[in-house]
């Protein structure tokens, strides 16, 4: 990512600092985004009780600036995840996945009440699914779920060398046409053997905070 691309996530995720409620325990998603947002609250970590993290990689930054990563099964009320994007549509839906960490920030984003994501402007699209859709499965379903998405009319290529934080594995699906996001991802997420797909759509986010060459847009 160019020196411009960083300064837009950085823009986007100074401005979720705004959303946290001073004292809570907050959701923290994965990625370069989330992780510039890490170093925006480590100059303030005494806003947030503690937090949940959706993967490895967050847990570890958020230790490092002194942040107490609580086990989601603890938490009974999460106001607030905050997470990155691979693509967003002015309606809130969004690819995720592209890191791997999926899974994680499904289950964090279904259980919080309010999801805020936040991208830099280059990755807002009228129309999901140039960025190949992120699919975790069970290792052992690899190939039967390539070949029920390439009966879905995508082309399933394994991330080799990838094991998600869960021991699964990730197919990337290219050349989906995502004409109606929350229908595919109930679809897809009937095949056997289907952990987690990297549409969040069904339960969109609920804030799209754009980092542009100038500030930041609301959606
Ligand atoms: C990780 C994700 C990330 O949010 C997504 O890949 C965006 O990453 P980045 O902020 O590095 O562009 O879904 O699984």
């Amino acid at each position: 990512m160019s020196a411009e691309g960083d300064a837009k996530k950085q823009r986007a995720a100074q401005a979720a600092l705004a959303y946290i409620e001073d004292g809570t325990v907050i959701g923290v998603g994965t990625g370069s985004t989330v992780n510039f947002f890490i170093d925006a609250l480590g100059k303030c970590p005494d806003r947030v009780r503690a937090a949940v993290s959706s993967s490895n990689a967050t847990t570890a930054r958020l230790r490092a600036i002194g942040i107490e990563v609580l086990d989601l099964n603890e938490i009974e009320d999460l106001g607030l995840y905050i997470d990155g994007a691979d693509e967003a549509t002015r309606a809130r839906h969004l690819i995720k996945g592209g890191g791997g960490a999926l899974t994680g920030e499904k289950i964090i984003t279904a259980a919080a009440t309010r999801f805020v994501c936040m991208v830099d402007d280059t990755k807002v699209v009228t129309s999901l699914g140039k960025f190949p859709l992120p699919v975790e499965v069970i290792p052992m379903a690899r190939a039967l779920v390539s070949r029920r998405l390439a009966a879905y009319g995508g082309r399933p290529v394994w991330r080799e060398n990838c094991v998600t934080d869960s021991g699964n594995h990730i197919l990337d699906v290219h050349g989906l046409t995502i004409d109606d996001p929350p229908a595919l991802e109930h679809k897809l997420n009937q095949i056997t053997g289907v952990v987690t797909v990297g549409l969040f759509a069904e339960r969109p986010a609920d804030v799209l905070l754009i980092g542009t060459a100038s500030g930041t847009d609301v959606v």
